[in-house]
């Protein structure tokens, strides 16, 4: 399994690193099948798999419940969960205790933060210092779509863009080992990438950044009807299920399954029960 320091030496080598959401075993599989560097369990996982209408509904316990089912999915990939909604907001002790039940029990390597303020370096310090590794997460950040207006590019002005800089320096100096930057413009996104020495995960942040990090059911066109502008595909899930379940719904109702391959037969007739 890659870590931490081979992160490292990739962006000091101008490698990229490849991350991609899984949110369950099969998903998971894959993510580790392909080979990708690192495997994010996002709170994504509310929207496009439990169907709410943001993040903001997931618990701690829907993210352990399926970070486990990543875990032996991927057990050889470098795993990163989301800390959701809320959980790592007002008290330090709380806030620190639900990071140590979620980074236990899911078996990752990281978990990933959203924001930057003083409360939140302190807790990546004091997280990083009892062996949590930590990944930032700046930009649009989903868990405040509210407050930020919507999902909407970020930085885009002379304070945004300063702020975000800022907040990224900030980050670093925490103790964090690695960011994700979500949905800003590329220049502002290829300064970032080189202020920093810690790895920058891109979304929506252009090519420069040192990695990417895309959502499964996004790249795969699984259960998503929209898309934002940064998300490239690259199969149509949606139509081999949709075909599949059709092919399947005809057979059963004109009597073509399940046909003899598909049938067990009793070794003695006479074993049969009599009516
Ligand atoms: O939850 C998620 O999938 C994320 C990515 C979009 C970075 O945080």
């Amino acid at each position: 399994m890659l870590m931490n320091r081979d992160f490292l030496k990739m962006k000091a080598n101008n490698e990229k690193i490849v991350m991609v959401t899984a949110y369950d075993y099969p998903s998971a599989k894959q993510a580790e099948e392909a080979k990708t560097d690192m495997i994010l369990v996002g709170d994504s996982l509310g929207m496009v798999v439990l169907g709410y209408n943001s993040t903001t509904e997931v618990t701690i316990d829907d993210m352990t419940h399926h970070a486990k089912a990543v875990r032996r999915g991927a057990p050889n990939t470098y795993m990163v969960v989301d800390m959701p909604f809320m959980s790592y907001y007002g008290s330090i002790d709380v806030s620190i205790e639900n990071a140590r039940n979620v980074f236990q029990k899911s078996n990752a390597q990281a978990l990933k933060l959203e924001g930057a303020s003083k409360e939140i370096l302190e807790l990546i310090r004091r997280l990083t210092d009892g062996g949590i590794p930590i990944v930032g997460h700046i930009g649009l950040t989903p868990q405040t779509h509210n407050v930020l207006g919507g999902y909407r590019l970020q930085g885009n002005d002379s304070d945004g863009s300063n702020e975000l800089l800022k907040q990224a320096k900030s980050l670093e100096a925490s103790g964090a080992q690695a960011l994700v930057l979500e949905c800003i413009p590329k220049e502002l996104a290829k300064i970032i990438t080189e202020a920093l020495s810690i790895p920058v995960i891109g979304i929506g942040a252009g090519i420069d950044c040192d990695g990417q990090v895309l959502v499964y059911h996004d790249i795969l066109q699984y259960g998503v009807n929209r898309l934002p502008k940064f998300v490239k595909t690259y199969a149509d899930f949606n139509e081999v299920g949709v075909t599949g379940i059709k092919a399947y719904v005809s057979d059963v109702r004109n009597k073509s399954f399940p046909t003899e391959p598909y049938t067990y037969k009793i070794k003695n007739i006479d074993d049969l029960p009599k009516t």
